[in-house]
């Protein structure tokens, strides 16, 4: 039986775990696509709990345990005892004594981390407020896929300095490129949340131009999170000029790709013409979610796969 392991933040893998991770989704990718099954987690329950919307993270973990020969149970928070006052480590003692592994939507970080501490079974972080590592996770496989190693090379987030953008800066650390944002004033980055091995990894622009020149990786998001809704309107105004279009794109490297976790608000953060664009990998990306989760998947249940 493996360690028991989580997955609540990038980091919580080594840079060679993650790298594993890589190869494995590959294979197991290129297997899916020529036909064979890789049914190595038959048996395996996965449940799900989700306190935000998704429509991604659902259906690429629901489809790729399934594919692994899983079962899965979606839950929602509000029709789980976690909604009338059962707490969470008590919800975590039961359901781990049932099911191989959780993924968990969420707000607050310190959520699943609560989850893990009682939890017999792996955690994975399916987007909190703080953190998306299965975003950035397939992010760059997907870099990868289409463009070789990213070690070295400058990823530029447009925006807000979200969970996504976070996670992304704990990736950079752990293999070794740069990251480069541009915000709105009002929109910093929070110091007290890096790393000094993260600071050194970021770079800060006022003009969105200058963060994305010579970037080999385009990115943004959109201009509220889920949980921000409130400042909804405040946040249009503040953001408009934080686009990534046309002319933004061609500041960045002639090579560079764009990307964006999705969904996506178009007209706010990304232009049409730039989604929907030679240099888009959306699709991709987000089919990646479920070849990058599936070798995770294995990766929490039963370590490192060596054949099949
Ligand atoms: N990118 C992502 O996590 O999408 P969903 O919100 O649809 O799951
Ligand atoms: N930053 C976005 C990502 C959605 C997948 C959010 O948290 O709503």
């Amino acid at each position: 039986m493996a360690t028991l392991r989580h997955f609540l933040q990038f980091n919580d893998c080594s840079r060679a775990e993650i790298e594993y991770l890589f190869a494995r989704a590959r294979r197991i990718k290129d297997r899916l696509r020529q036909g064979h099954s890789t049914r190595t987690l038959e048996g395996k329950t996965l449940a799900m709990i989700f306190e935000k919307a998704s429509t991604r993270t659902r259906v690429s973990f629901e489809t790729g345990m399934g594919q692994l020969g899983g079962n899965v149970l979606c839950l929602s928070k509000n029709d789980m005892q976690l909604a009338r006052g059962e707490t969470v480590e008590d919800t975590a003692r039961v359901l781990s004594r049932m099911v191989d592994v959780v993924m968990i939507r969420t707000y607050a970080q310190t959520m699943v981390e609560t989850f893990a501490a009682y939890s017999r079974s792996p955690i994975i972080n399916g987007l909190t407020n703080e953190y998306h590592p299965c975003q950035v996770l397939a992010d760059i496989y997907t870099f990868i896929e289409h463009r070789g190693a990213i070690t070295g090379k400058t990823v530029v987030w447009i925006g807000d300095p979200n969970n996504v953008f976070y996670t992304w800066l704990q990736a950079a650390t752990l293999l070794d490129f740069k990251v480069t944002l541009s915000s709105p004033q009002g929109y910093p980055v929070d110091d007290a949340r890096l790393t000094a091995a993260e600071r050194a990894r970021l770079e800060i622009f006022a003009d969105p131009l200058d963060a994305a020149r010579g970037a080999s990786l385009v990115t943004t998001d959109v201009w509220t999170s889920m949980g921000f809704e409130a400042e909804n309107e405040q946040r249009r105004r503040d953001f408009q000029h934080w686009q990534v279009n046309a002319a933004l794109m061609k500041h960045a490297a002639a090579d560079a790709v764009f990307m964006h976790c999705l969904p996506a608000h178009r007209g706010e953060e990304v232009t049409d013409e730039v989604i929907d664009g030679p240099q888009s990998l959306v699709w991709d990306e987000a089919e990646n979610r479920m070849h990058a989760q599936k070798a995770l998947l294995e990766f929490l249940l039963i370590g490192e796969v060596k054949t099949s």
